[in-house]
C-alpha cells in the first residue's frame, strides 16, 4: 500500500477501542466525584506558549515538538502536553473570577517527536488533571489520592510513587548555582547536550539517559539539602497527609521532572507491569506559571495519566468483548427484507441490538452471519412466515426456535432480553 500509518502513531481497532472507552468512562466517574469539571481544548497553540511554560532546555522543547508555520507565517506546535494550554485557557477565559479554585480535567491526544518504542509513541493520549488556586500542602495531598485512586479503579495495580521537592524561586537559585559548579568539575564526562545545559539550565541534566551523564550525577548535591525552611514544611506536611490518607511513596530525592515550571512537589508514579518506559503518570506543582503567561498570582498543582501505557496494563488482565447483536433478523425476499427493515428500527427503538443480513442471500449464509456476530437470537422471516403473519425467533444458544405473532416480536424479544 502507498499509504502507511506514520511512525510512531498508531490505529485504535475496535477491539481496543472498547477499552479506551472503559478506562474514558472510569477515569470520569471518579474525577466528578472530586468535583473535576472538563475541559477541551484544541490541538494546535502557538508554539511559543510551550517554549514559554515547559522551558527552551527542556528536551519536549528542544527536541520533540512537532513545529510549524500556518498560511500567514505564524508558529504553531501540536500540543506536546497539556497543562501549559490549560493555564493559557485558564487565564484567557478569566476563569479565576468564577471560582477560587478551578479543578479541571482533559482527555485528549499529545504529540512529541519521541523515538518510538515499546510505550512511548508519537502521538500519545493523557488524562491530564490540575487544580489551580490553592497553594496546598491539603490540595497536593488530595492530588496524590486522586492519582492512586484513579488508576486503582481503572485496575492497575504494582504502582510505586516516587515524590521529591523541587523548591521555589528563594532556595532554588542557591541549588542551582551548586549544581552549576559541580557540573562543571565533571564537564569532561558530560554529553555535549548537559555540558551546554549545566550553564544554561543545570537541572535538566537530571533528565539526560546517557549513562555517562547518569554517573557523574552521582555524587551531584541534590535539592532537599538546599530547600527554604517554607519549602521544608510544605513537603514535611505533604508527606505527613500521604502518611493519613494511606498512600504508600518513596522520596527520590533525583526526580526533577522533564518540564521548568514545577516548584516544589514533584511526583511520578511507575508501574512494574510496564517495561522500560514504566512512569504511568507524573505531575506536581507549578505555582509560577500562571502569572508566568500573564495571569494572576495563583498556586496550581496537576498530573497527568499516560493512556497508552495505562492500557497496555489493563490489556493484561481484562478480557476484550466486543457488544454483539442481541437479534439478527434474516428476511428472506424482497417483501420479507421491507419488513426486517421496519422490525430492525422498532428494535433498535427499543434500545434493542439489532441487526440484519445486508444481501438477501440464503437463510443458512445469512445465520452463519449471526453466528458470526455472536448475536443472542436471529429472527427469520420468508415468504411462508409473511403469509401466516409470523416469524420465527431462532435462540442461538440452544439452537431451538418458536413461532411468533410478527406485532408481538419485539416486545417478546425485549422481555427476554430483561429476564
Ligand atoms: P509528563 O511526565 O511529560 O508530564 O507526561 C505524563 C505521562 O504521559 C507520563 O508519565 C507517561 O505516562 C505519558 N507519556 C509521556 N510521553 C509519552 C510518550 N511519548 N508516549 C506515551 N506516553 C507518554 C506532563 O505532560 C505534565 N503536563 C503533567 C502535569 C499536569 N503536570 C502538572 N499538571
Amino acid at each position: 500500500m502507498e499509504f502507511q500509518l506514520l511512525k510512531g502513531f498508531h490505529d485504535i481497532l475496535p477491539e481496543e477501542a472498547i477499552l479506551w472507552q472503559k478506562l474514558e468512562t472510569k477515569a470520569r466517574k471518579v474525577l466528578e466525584r472530586h468535583g473535576f469539571k472538563e475541559i477541551r481544548l484544541p490541538i494546535l497553540e502557538p508554539a511559543g506558549l510551550f517554549k514559554r511554560s515547559i522551558g527552551e532546555e527542556t528536551d519536549i522543547v528542544s527536541k520533540e515538538m512537532y513545529c510549524f508555520k500556518d498560511q500567514k507565517g505564524r508558529e504553531l506546535s501540536l500540543r506536546p502536553e497539556a497543562t501549559s494550554q490549560v493555564v493559557r485557557a485558564y487565564v484567557q477565559n478569566r476563569l479565576d473570577l468564577k471560582e477560587p479554585v478551578s479543578k479541571l480535567y482533559l482527555i485528549g491526544p499529545m504529540f512529541r517527536h519521541e523515538r518510538p518504542q515499546k510505550g512511548r509513541f508519537r502521538q500519545f493520549h493523557q488524562i491530564d488533571v490540575e487544580i489551580i488556586g490553592d497553594p496546598g500542602p491539603i490540595t497536593d495531598a488530595e492530588t496524590f489520592v486522586l492519582a492512586w485512586e484513579l488508576l486503582k479503579e481503572i485496575g492497575i495495580e504494582g504502582l510505586t510513587i516516587s515524590i521529591n521537592s523541587l523548591g521555589c524561586d528563594r532556595c532554588r537559585p542557591d541549588y542551582r548555582n551548586r549544581l552549576m559548579d559541580y557540573l562543571n568539575t565533571k564537564s569532561t564526562a558530560l554529553c555535549p547536550d548537559c555540558q551546554r545545559r549545566s550553564n544554561a539550565n543545570p537541572l535538566r541534566v537530571f533528565d539526560c539517559k546517557q549513562e555517562g551523564c547518569k554517573e557523574a550525577l552521582s555524587l551531584a548535591p541534590i535539592i532537599s539539602d538546599f530547600l527554604c525552611d517554607s519549602c521544608k514544611s510544605h513537603f514535611q506536611e505533604v508527606r505527613t497527609l500521604l502518611k493519613m490518607a494511606h498512600i504508600p511513596f518513596e522520596i527520590n530525592p533525583m526526580l526533577v521532572r522533564g518540564l521548568d515550571y514545577y516548584t516544589r512537589t514533584a511526583f511520578e508514579i511507575t508501574s512494574d507491569s510496564l517495561g522500560a518506559q514504566n512512569a504511568v503518570a507524573g505531575g506536581g506543582r507549578y505555582d509560577n506559571l500562571i502569572s508566568y503567561l500573564g495571569g494572576p498570582s495563583k498556586p496550581a498543582i496537576g498530573f497527568a495519566i499516560g493512556m497508552e501505557r495505562a492500557l497496555e496494563i489493563l490489556k493484561q488482565t481484562h478480557e476484550v468483548k466486543l457488544p454483539s447483536p442481541h437479534v439478527f433478523i434474516t428476511a428472506l425476499g424482497e417483501r420479507a427484507r421491507q419488513l426486517g427493515f421496519s422490525l430492525l428500527l422498532s428494535f433498535r427503538g427499543k434500545n434493542i441490538r439489532a441487526e440484519m443480513g445486508y444481501q438477501n442471500t440464503s437463510l443458512k449464509s445469512q445465520l452463519k452471519q449471526a453466528d458470526k456476530q455472536n448475536a443472542r437470537y436471529a429472527l427469520i422471516i420468508g415468504e411462508d412466515e409473511i403469509s401466516k403473519n409470523v416469524a420465527l425467533l431462532r435462540d442461538m444458544k440452544t439452537s431451538t426456535q418458536k413461532e411468533l405473532i410478527l406485532n408481538e416480536v419485539v416486545e417478546f424479544v425485549g422481555k427476554l432480553l430483561g429476564e
